[in-house]
């Protein structure tokens, strides 16, 4: 406690010096001498500002304020700033220093006298070597002769520093910190041989700790894609980064709202974003990480047109991509409710699917009835799909077909996922007729009609082909399901079973 006294008086005593500097500028203002000294932590530095004359200055020196003043330099020919260095001091000693004008031989005006105590150097060159998450870590340049260091903390810009802790090396993890909020760190050297010897504070660094990292979602809608996420702390701003051709994001706007609007965007196209926030703090910047990206497609579909979703059951197999090349060729897409044991054997064709806009969902693993399983057999034939379909196209499917069609309350339970099932049944699986197929479609179909299909079949696959420039020429447009619940109003529910989404 006593240490800790003498320490702050030493503290009073430098800025008490401080504005003695200033009372001497104010009494001396008419272009006279304004005498500065500082301690380096090794020696003691004077300077002063010469006047235009070739004048002659006279440095003195005393070891008490109002004790004797003798001679240390006489200096002339100097002009603008003098600068001169005292060696002779020791730590832990005061020194009183002024300067006198000479002319003619006498002493014509003195500058007031300046104390300087020569203290260890206050450490500088303070870094904010990394920032993580919640932890601080400060680093300096060593202080000459210290032994260790405490290192003081400000919530607040008006410096109201408390002490946090001490080093004996020159760095310090402050891992007591929030997210978001700024921080005011100084370092003060201490000599703990001589518990008197401690420097000034150091300079003062600014930190703010990294933002949390948004989470982005995007809908198109009129001509424009709006990105929006929820604010997260410590965010000042945001920025948005668009994916390009060659892979990279690019910037593409900056907000401190909570959305962006993407207007240059191409129909029937997806488009990749990511947001970063960040905050700002005079010419310093910290970046959340990037947020995780948020694939969004520009659809081309008039909600005042007609609109059917072709679905093909059983795939991925060998005729999938036919009907994925001739849904690309007509800007047409289609949703695959797929197997998951057939996902791996066919992972190509389901990324040409996705790439186009189609979309993939579940048709569980093998295809066994739903109705007849545990619960536990039940879960393993959903999860175990998603699995698949997320690895081969980087998302989970939204939907699920149960193999049949058949549903019970403890299926719709344990799915959790909307039950998608059909109001055209082409029978093509019995039938095998391609002529048939399309027959079945032609002559039933209505706006917001949901249709099944096999794409494991030859003849299906046939049908297909004829299907989709015959329905588009019939002025349907072909989308998703989930493009058919978005369009015709139905917020699809888990657990609950669809066979068509009409108005
Ligand atoms: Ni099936």
């Amino acid at each position: 406690m006593k240490n800790t006294i003498m320490r702050n008086a030493g503290r009073v005593m430098v800025f008490f010096i401080i504005c003695l500097i200033g009372v001497g500028r104010i009494a001396f203002a008419q272009g006279f001498i304004s005498l500065q000294g500082e301690n380096d932590g090794e020696k003691v530095l004077l300077k002063w500002q010469a006047d235009n004359r070739s004048s002659v200055y006279q440095i003195q020196k005393s070891l008490s304020k109002e004790g004797n003043f003798t001679v240390m330099a006489t200096l002339s020919g100097q002009k603008g700033e003098i600068v001169i260095y005292d060696y002779d001091v020791k730590k832990g000693n005061s020194y009183y220093y002024k300067v006198a004008l000479v002319e003619k031989g006498r002493v014509s005006s003195e500058s007031s006298v300046v104390e300087v105590k020569l203290t260890l150097k206050a450490p500088d060159n303070i870094k904010i070597k990394s920032i993580k998450d919640t932890k601080v870590k400060l680093t300096w340049k060593k202080t000459k002769d210290a032994t260790g260091y405490e290192i003081y903390r400000s919530k607040t810009p008006d410096h109201k520093f408390k002490k946090i802790g001490t080093s004996e090396k020159s760095s310090y993890t402050d891992d007591t910190v929030k997210k978001g909020k700024v921080y005011y760190y100084r370092v003060i050297a201490i000599d703990h041989k001589r518990e008197e010897l401690t420097s000034t504070y150091g300079e003062t660094v600014t930190v703010c700790i990294v933002p949390g990292t948004p989470k982005v979602n995007g809908d198109y809608s009129k001509k424009k894609i709006k990105i929006t996420w929820k604010k997260v702390s410590g965010a000042q701003m945001y920025t948005i980064y668009r994916k390009k051709s060659n892979g990279k994001f690019k910037k593409i706007g900056e907000t401190n709202k909570l959305f962006f609007l993407d207007k240059d965007v191409k129909k029937g196209k997806y488009y990749e974003y990511q947001v970063i926030a960040f905050y700002k703090k005079e010419d310093q910047i910290i970046r959340s990480d990037a947020s995780a990206s948020c694939k969004v497609f520009a659809s081309d579909v008039d909600p005042n047109k007609k609109m059917v979703a072709l679905t093909f059951d059983d795939g991925p197999g060998k005729y999938t991509q036919e009907i994925v090349d001739c849904l690309k060729a007509n800007n047409a897409r289609a949703t695959f409710f797929v197997l998951g044991c057939n996902v791996d054997s066919y992972k190509s064709s389901m990324q040409a699917a996705d790439k186009i806009g189609c979309e993939i969902a579940s048709h569980t693993y093998n295809h066994r009835n739903l109705v007849r399983l545990s619960e536990t057999e039940i879960v393993e034939e959903v999860e175990k799909t998603d699995r698949k379909i997320e690895k081969a196209i980087g998302k989970m499917p939204n939907l699920v077909r149960t193999p049949g069609g058949s549903v019970n309350d403890t299926v719709k339970e344990v799915i959790g996922k909307p039950i998608i099932l059909w109001s055209i049944d082409t029978l093509d699986w019995k039938t095998r007729n391609r002529d048939k197929t399309v027959k079945a479609v032609m002559d039933h179909v209505k706006d917001g009609d949901i249709v099944l299909m096999h794409d494991i079949h030859e003849p299906s696959k046939e049908a297909a082909l004829i299907l989709i420039p015959r329905l588009q020429r019939e002025g349907y447009q072909l989308v998703t399901v989930s493009e058919l619940a978005k369009y015709r109003n139905h917020t699809l529910k888990k657990g609950e079973v669809y066979h068509s989404l009409r108005h």
